[in-house]
């Protein structure tokens, strides 16, 4: 028997942890606990607040559905998306185009679409006309690469808060030609606010955060040998560029609409060009940061 002190009880759960069989599970649980105890020592951590939290992460639980993660939304207030990405991008063998956010608005099995349609499928708005190529780190081109693109409506809505899950709208997947071009028609994107009726909304309101995305467009491009990219283009004319809530923009992926694009392949409407270049894949892959909410529970189980 021995008797704890706010250090020592440290040591003891590290102990009693001990004979985990796997190492990097070992190594995770060790740190963590390290670092949540020297957090509760850090802030003196009283029984009120340690309840408040335990209160919160439980209406964080109870708010995910099928199709909304509100813990995806947690770690991405908190930065700790943006973090795990800039981490997870260091392993990459060769990097592409610079990564950005998935978010939690991602949905498999999006309709496969014809170069030139339109991802509008019940949205109206301004539209834009985005185009450019996929291509290797040297520019060689990657034919049928496929993207997968999907946004908010012109008045900063996903389909998923719209409908609710019922239609799909503002998505669709794209193959590439031959020389791995692309175009496409959709809406101009609005910045939204992330969604702030649930318990995170709660805690940016608390923190006197505007709680707002600049406006962008999400890619998921993919061809095989390749490492995936996960990105996104930003509206560099919105307001909220420079504060993005969730830590989601750089430089690199900073674009706009240009009027008068006589290269652009549909004339009439604004155009945005972006060439994407995909990085080869590694042996260890260790996939992606994100992913389709409704898909995460059955993964697990
Ligand atoms: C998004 O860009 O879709 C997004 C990312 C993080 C939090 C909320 C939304
Ligand atoms: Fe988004």
């Amino acid at each position: 028997m021995r008797d704890l002190t706010i250090t020592s009880v440290t040591d003891a759960v590290i102990e009693q942890m001990g004979n985990t069989a796997d190492p990097r599970l070992k190594q995770v649980m060790e740190s963590l606990v390290r670092h949540m105890h020297a957090f509760a020592r850090d802030v003196n951590l009283t029984p009120e607040e340690w309840l408040k939290a335990i209160g919160f992460l439980t209406n964080v639980g109870q708010t995910c559905t099928p199709v909304r993660q509100e813990f995806i939304l947690l770690s991405d207030v908190l930065g700790f998306s943006a973090l795990v990405n800039l981490l997870h991008d260091k392993t990459a063998v060769e990097l592409g185009t610079e990564s950005s956010l998935l978010g939690p608005f991602y949905q498999q099995n999006a309709p496969l679409l014809s170069l030139g349609d339109t991802i509008a499928a019940h949205s109206t708005g301004p539209e834009v006309v985005l185009y450019g190529q996929v291509t290797d780190k040297a520019g060689v081109p990657l034919p049928n690469a496929l993207i997968q693109v999907w946004q908010t409506d012109s008045e900063g809505a996903y389909d998923v808060q719209k409908f609710d899950g019922a239609q799909m709208d503002m998505r669709g997947n794209f193959n590439a030609d031959a020389e791995g071009r692309f175009h496409f028609r959709t809406l101009k994107p609005l910045g939204y606010s992330i969604p702030l009726d649930g318990p995170v909304g709660n805690l940016i309101r608390a923190q006197g955060r505007h709680g707002c995305r600049p406006a962008h467009i999400h890619f998921l491009i993919s061809a095989p040998g390749y490492r995936e990219l996960v990105t996104a283009l930003y509206l560099g004319d919105d307001q909220y560029i420079d504060s993005d809530t969730v830590f989601g923009v750089s430089t690199p992926l900073v674009t706009l609409a240009r009027a008068d694009d006589p290269a652009a392949p549909i004339q009439g409407i604004p155009a945005i060009r972006y060439d994407f270049r995909l990085g080869i894949a590694g042996s260890g892959e260790t996939g992606r940061v994100g992913a389709d909410p409704a898909q995460i529970l059955a993964n697990v189980a």
